[in-house]
C-alpha cells in the first residue's frame, strides 16, 4: 500500500517536473523582412485577441469581460486592480481567481492560471491601440519589461512552465474562445518575427533593412542610418 503510493506520487511529480514547458525551442536564425512581417500579422492576431487583451488594459485598472460573440466590457462588481495592478488596495483577484495549474472547467467561474492572478502593466496597454502600435509598444524595452528579442521568447518559454497567463489563454476552458493558433504557433511566429529583426508594419523601409542588418559590423562603415533606426515611433 505505502509503496503503491510513493509510486503514484513519483509519477505525478514527473507529469509537472518543474521548469518543463513541453514546447519544442524554435531556432533563431536570420529571416527577411517580409517573414518577419508576415510572422507579425499572426502575432498581432493573438495580442489583439480579448483573451489577451482583458489584462493588458489602461490605468484605470478596470479588467474587461467578454463571452464570446459579445463586445468586451468592464468586470462585474466594480472591481479595480490599483496600483498594484492585483487589487491589493481594495478587493485581490486572488480572493476569485486563485493560483492552480490544474485545467480551467467550470464556464463562468473566476479563471485560475499557474500565476498570482493580475493585470499587465500600464505601460503594457495594448487596449484601444492598433496592432501596428503594439507592435511597436512590444519591441520597445521601455513597454515591453525592459526585455529584447530574446527574452520576449523565453518569456513564453517560462509562462508555459508555469503555465502562466499565455498559456492559460490558449487553453481557457469552456464557455471562454482561444486566440487564434496553438501556443507552439505563437512562440514560433514570435521567433519568426524576432529574427527577422521585429519589423512592425509602419517602419520606414530602409530603418527596417538595418534593423535586419545584424550581420559582421565594418569599422569602417558609416553608421549615421543606423541610429536613426528607431526614430519617429513616439507620439
Ligand atoms: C469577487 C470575485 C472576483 C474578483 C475579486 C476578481 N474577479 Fe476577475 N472574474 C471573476 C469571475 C467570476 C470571472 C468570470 C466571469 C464570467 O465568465 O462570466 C472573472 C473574469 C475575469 C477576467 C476575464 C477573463 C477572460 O478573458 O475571459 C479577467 C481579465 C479578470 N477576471 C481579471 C481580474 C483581475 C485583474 C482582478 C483583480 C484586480 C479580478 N479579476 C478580481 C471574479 C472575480
Ligand atoms: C491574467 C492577466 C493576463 C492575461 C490574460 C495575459 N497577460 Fe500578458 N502580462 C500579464 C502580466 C501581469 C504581465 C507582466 C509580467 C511579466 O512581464 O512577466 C504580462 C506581460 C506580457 C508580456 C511581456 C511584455 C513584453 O514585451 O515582454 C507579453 C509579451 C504578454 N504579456 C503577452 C500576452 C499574450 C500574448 C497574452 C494572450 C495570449 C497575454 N499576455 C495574456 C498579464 C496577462
Amino acid at each position: 500500500m505505502k509503496r503503491l503510493a510513493l509510486a503514484l506520487s513519483l509519477l505525478a511529480s514527473t507529469a509537472v517536473a518543474e521548469g518543463e514547458h513541453g514546447l519544442d525551442v524554435p531556432q533563431l536564425g536570420t529571416l527577411p523582412k517580409e517573414d518577419g512581417l508576415a510572422a507579425w500579422d499572426r502575432v498581432a492576431a493573438v495580442v489583439t485577441h480579448p483573451r489577451c487583451l482583458n489584462c493588458h488594459v489602461d490605468e484605470a485598472g478596470v479588467p474587461l469581460w467578454s463571452e464570446v460573440g459579445e463586445e468586451p466590457r468592464p468586470h462585474g462588481m466594480h472591481i479595480v486592480a490599483g496600483e498594484s495592478r492585483m487589487g491589493i488596495e481594495t478587493l485581490p483577484c486572488q480572493t476569485c481567481h486563485v493560483t492552480s495549474d490544474m485545467p480551467n472547467t467550470v464556464p463562468h467561474a473566476a479563471p485560475h492560471s499557474g500565476m498570482d492572478w493580475q493585470l499587465a502593466p500600464v505601460e503594457m496597454q495594448w487596449t484601444g491601440k492598433r496592432p501596428d502600435e503594439v507592435c511597436t509598444i512590444l519591441r520597445n524595452p521601455e513597454t515591453n519589461g525592459g526585455r529584447g528579442g530574446e527574452a520576449l521568447i523565453e518569456h513564453i518559454l517560462h509562462d508555459a512552465s508555469e503555465r502562466g497567463f499565455i498559456t492559460w489563454s490558449f487553453d481557457p476552458g469552456p464557455g471562454r474562445s482561444a486566440p487564434p493558433g496553438s501556443l507552439q504557433d505563437h512562440l514560433d511566429d514570435t521567433a519568426a518575427w524576432v529574427a527577422a529583426g521585429m519589423p512592425c508594419p509602419t517602419d520606414p523601409a530602409e530603418a527596417v533593412e538595418d534593423a535586419t542588418d545584424t550581420g559582421a559590423v565594418d569599422p569602417d562603415a558609416d553608421t549615421e542610418t543606423g541610429a536613426d533606426a528607431d526614430s519617429g515611433e513616439e507620439g
